[in-house]
């Protein structure tokens, strides 16, 4: 029987030996990873530079194979120099060229049509080499990063090839790339396809904001102190706002994000996540059912947004031009790939309530855009002012408590509380408690895909979207999509680039009394 006995470490500090087994996930397998669309951006900016980086930590388990799947003809060579680069460009940290030389002889290229079936066979027969050369276990994870209608189309080939059997056993794993559809009827679509593959408990969905450091700070700060969830409910907080703000525009992603807008690009996934993750209830356990089961909870007591309350709890809005950092920005109608007619949204501001017993009628505020003055992505926890007697009765007497945990950039938790300013008169003034991630810890954590990365290749599905996450979020988005779609819409509104949004976001939530954070 494991004894309840805490252990002293050489730092001296009292270590709990439960503590540490949470933080210990099961190792890292080694397997073949294909990536499917690999000369793409997310390849180039994101995978590669990724695995880079847990191999120069030491965290990529031995015997891992990279296999990268595209159209384009390029042959190992060729794909691996222009990896070469983007790792260069995108990794964080100094390039080595020894450690490159031993990551990159793993990798190579297999030249295809998504829709080829002979491409799925080859590939099959390539594995089993490598497989058998290397005396693997017969482990496979498939990467969907290829456009999104090439998903369906991918995983069929997969199904039908025998790809996803090795003769060699092994298991077989699937991460797919978000949009995850772009409503509920292709979502569930989408979902069909992979389950004829790959079975749920084998399937990834991928929210790269779960694996931010400070996202799954969330519950730590929640749950593994005593003094928050007390307060944490409608008695002691007033709202709350999450903001993801970017000065960034749409790039050269014009083309997917006219078909989608911050609704879809951004609420529907990364902000209904950390909405989930702030509202939930703890957990029975730390495992991926559990925590995704009260997930779900908190998107399923969303109340319903749709065409008779569209125009009350909802903004959206697009940037015409203007300035960033004092540089002169185009509109979003002047951007690469988007119709000169648009009527997409790059910034969107919602209302939602919670409705069960925790949160009923405290505002959730949600604040999504491009182009807008300062990036910065936050939780902000709005405490009930103090009674009205006393200090609070004071002219002078500053805001109300905020908790805001700031997810990017300068991770970190701060409090913000009343103080006396120093003297011999009565002044108060708001001050601070603020925890920072790189001064507290003296380093910065992983990025999201090098988390994500190991925990598909470990078996830990707790930090990716579960189907009926996905399913319920979209059914809540497609009525607010639905009542956009309406005769009787309301407005799409216009911001320059560089201010906060359209002042309709300004009065969405002065509306109740409260005004939105500045960064
Ligand atoms: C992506 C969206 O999922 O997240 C982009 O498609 C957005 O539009 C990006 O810019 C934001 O991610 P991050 O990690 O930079 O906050």
């Amino acid at each position: 029987m494991t004894q309840l006995r805490s252990s002293i470490s050489e730092s001296g500090l009292t270590q709990n030996p439960f503590r540490e087994n949470l933080t210990s996930r099961a190792a890292p397998q080694p397997c073949t990873l294909v990536i499917f669309g690999a000369s793409g951006d997310l390849t180039h900016r994101k995978l590669v530079p990724a695995l880079l980086n847990l191999a120069s930590d030491g965290n990529l388990p031995p015997g891992l194979s990279m296999i990268g799947f595209a159209r384009r003809a390029k042959t190992d060579e060729s794909f691996r120099a222009e990896l070469l680069e983007a790792a260069k460009k995108f990794s964080r940290r100094t390039f080595d060229q020894t450690l490159w030389d031993s990551f990159a002889s793993s990798i190579s290229y297999h030249c295809s049509e998504f829709e080829d079936a002979t491409g799925y066979e080859t590939l099959r027969h390539r594995i089993e080499e490598i497989e058998a050369r290397q005396g693997a276990l017969g482990n496979r994870l498939f990467y969907l990063a290829a456009a999104p209608e090439q998903f369906a189309p991918i995983l069929s080939h997969i199904k039908s090839s025998g790809l996803c059997k090795s003769p060699r056993g092994g298991w077989s794993r699937v991460i797919v790339e978000k949009p995850f559809g772009r409503d509920l009827k292709s979502a569930q679509a989408l979902n069909h396809a992979v389950e004829r593959a790959f079975p749920e408990n084998e399937t990834y969905r991928i929210d790269h904001y779960l694996g931010k450091e400070t996202a799954q700070n969330i519950m730590v700060l929640r749950f593994a102190n005593a003094i928050f969830e007390p307060l944490w409910n409608n008695r002691h907080i007033d709202h709350v706002q999450i903001t993801a703000s970017e000065t960034l525009g749409v790039g050269s992603r014009g083309g997917y994000y006219d078909t989608s807008g911050a609704l879809r690009d951004m609420v529907q996934n990364h902000l209904f996540q950390l909405l989930c993750l702030t509202a939930m209830e703890p957990p029975v356990d730390l495992s991926a059912d559990s925590v995704r089961d009260e997930k779900v909870k908190v998107i399923r007591a969303l109340r319903p947004i749709n065409r008779a309350n569209v125009a009350r709890d909802v903004v959206r809005g697009q940037y015409t031009s203007g300035a960033i950092d004092g540089i002169d920005v185009p509109a979003y109608l002047e951007e690469d790939r988007v119709a000169p007619d648009s009527k997409t949204e790059t910034f969107v501001a919602l209302r939602v309530f919670v409705d069960n017993w925790r949160w009923a009628d405290v505002p959730f505020y949600i604040r999504v855009g491009k182009r807008l003055p300062k990036p910065g992505t936050e939780i902000a926890i709005h405490f009930r002012s103090a009674p009205p007697v006393l200090f609070n009765r004071l002219e002078n007497s500053g805001d109300d408590n905020i908790l805001v945990i700031r997810i990017q950039p300068d991770e970190g938790i701060s409090l913000r509380m009343q103080a006396k300013l120093p003297g011999t008169s009565l002044r108060i003034e708001p001050v601070k408690m603020d925890f920072r991630y790189g001064t507290s810890f003296g380093k910065v954590g992983p990025e999201a895909y090098e988390r994500l990365l190991l925990d598909a290749m470990s078996g830990d599905a707790t930090l990716f979207a579960r189907r009926d996450e996905v399913e319920h979020a979209w059914e809540f988005i497609d009525g607010i999509e639905e009542g956009w779609s309406e005769p009787s819409a309301p407005p799409l509104h216009l911001y320059p680039a560089g201010a906060w949004g359209p002042d309709a976001a300004d009065e969405l939530i002065s509306a109740t009394g409260h005004c939105w954070r500045r960064l």
